[in-house]
């Protein structure tokens, strides 16, 4: 009864609305004082992480402020390599930092779900947040890194632009490497099963790294391992819609939305909307694409890109969102200004 109120999830069945739903990849981040002021109070960006009742409140606080559509569980995509095991630390303003792989990396079910309980909880918590809190028409989302992603941050240890150490142990030990993307794809399952049997009503998969591969390995660490998650997950949870994001896949988009199976595809910056309208429309559900600095300048561009966005792709059901997650420059005003601007378009 509920669920048929949430706009977001009667979108990604396919039925558009009026207006397309909205929310904003990071939309709980540092571009709201409020989080700053619960980071602040939890010590670090990890412990937030872990803390359920911090990580609802920043869930939380966007919500507030703009009424999205969508929440997304405060996390991160690096939870994962930590509950296998691998240390991890976020540096203040030089991003994640992990330890060296373990030589026994091993999925040990119970000792992972362990270990990433405080995240079940606050998913719970923040299903029950948004009810007490008169948001009943908001959807929460969860999500995972793909494998090849998580990869890449599992082996280079870092951020960085082309990730070569991942890419030269991906050819040069392939062996390993498909038991590492393997491990990956039975860990992000059961991590997102979980997720959902706690309450997210729809998961994401985020692939930033996608866009790094030629496209014969785009085809065999992207697509193919998350056909499996996507197999797995809708084996365990037929009802829960799967967003996909393989940013920087090109035109491999294309191949990514038929094979993988993915309920809808996040789009990045870089699509033009025209060939996204023409050529993924037609077969799979889109969420996108305005860019991040677009809606920081808050310029005479921002209306007018959110328009071209709306007027292009707004005809079939579709999910307005950023091309990649909100930058930390956001002055709030700008996201109230293209929220209105997208809640009241067409009327
Ligand atoms: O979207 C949301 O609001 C939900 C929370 C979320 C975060 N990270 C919080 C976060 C999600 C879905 C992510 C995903 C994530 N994390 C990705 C995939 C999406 C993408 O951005 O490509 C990746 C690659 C990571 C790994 C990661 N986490 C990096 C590289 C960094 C440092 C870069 C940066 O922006 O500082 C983080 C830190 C991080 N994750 C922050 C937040 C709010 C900033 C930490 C802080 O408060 O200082």
């Amino acid at each position: 009864m509920e669920k048929t109120t949430k706009k977001m999830l009667s979108t990604l069945k396919g039925i558009p609305s009026e207006t397309p739903p909205v929310w904003l990849m990071r939309q709980a981040g540092r571009y709201l004082p409020e989080y700053l002021a619960t980071r602040a109070k939890a010590g670090s960006f990890l412990d937030l992480c872990y803390h359920p009742e911090l990580a609802t409140e920043v869930t939380l606080q966007p919500i507030r402020r703009f009424g999205f559509d969508a929440s997304i569980l405060f996390s991160d995509i690096l939870v994962v390599p930590h509950a296998l095991g691998q240390d991890l630390s976020f540096a203040e303003n030089h991003g994640p930092q992990l330890g060296p792989l373990p030589h026994d990396l091993q999925f040990d079910a119970t000792d992972f779900h362990k270990r990433l309980e405080p995240v079940y909880q606050a998913v719970e918590s923040i299903r029950a947040g948004l009810e007490e809190e008169g948001f009943s028409g908001t959807a929460l989302i969860g999500f995972s890194g793909a494998p090849w992603t998580l990869a890449c941050y599992m082996i280079d240890r870092k951020g960085s632009k082309d990730f070569a150490a991942t890419r030269l142990m991906a050819l040069a030990d392939e062996e390993k490497f498909t038991n590492l993307i393997a491990l990956l794809v039975t860990a992000i399952s059961s991590y997102l099963i979980k997720q959902i049997e706690r309450g997210a009503e729809i998961v994401q998969i985020f692939d930033s790294w996608a866009g790094v591969l030629p496209p014969s390995q785009f085809f065999k660490w992207v697509i193919e391992p998350t056909r499996k998650i996507v197999e797995t997950v809708r084996a365990a949870c037929p009802e829960t819609p799967i967003i996909g994001f393989p940013k920087g896949a090109g035109v491999l988009y294309q191949n990514y939305a038929s094979l993988t199976g993915v309920t809808a595809l996040g789009i990045d910056t870089q699509m033009p909307v025209t060939w996204v309208r023409d050529v993924l429309q037609p077969s799979v559900i889109v969420q996108g694409n305005l860019d991040p600095f677009t809606l920081a300048s808050g310029s005479p561009a921002l209306l007018k890109e959110a328009d071209m966005i709306l007027s292009t792709l707004g005809d079939r059901p579709f999910v307005f969102n950023l091309g990649h997650g909100i930058d930390k420059s956001t002055p709030p005003e700008h996201v109230k200004r293209l929220v209105d601007h997208i809640r009241g378009y067409r009327s």
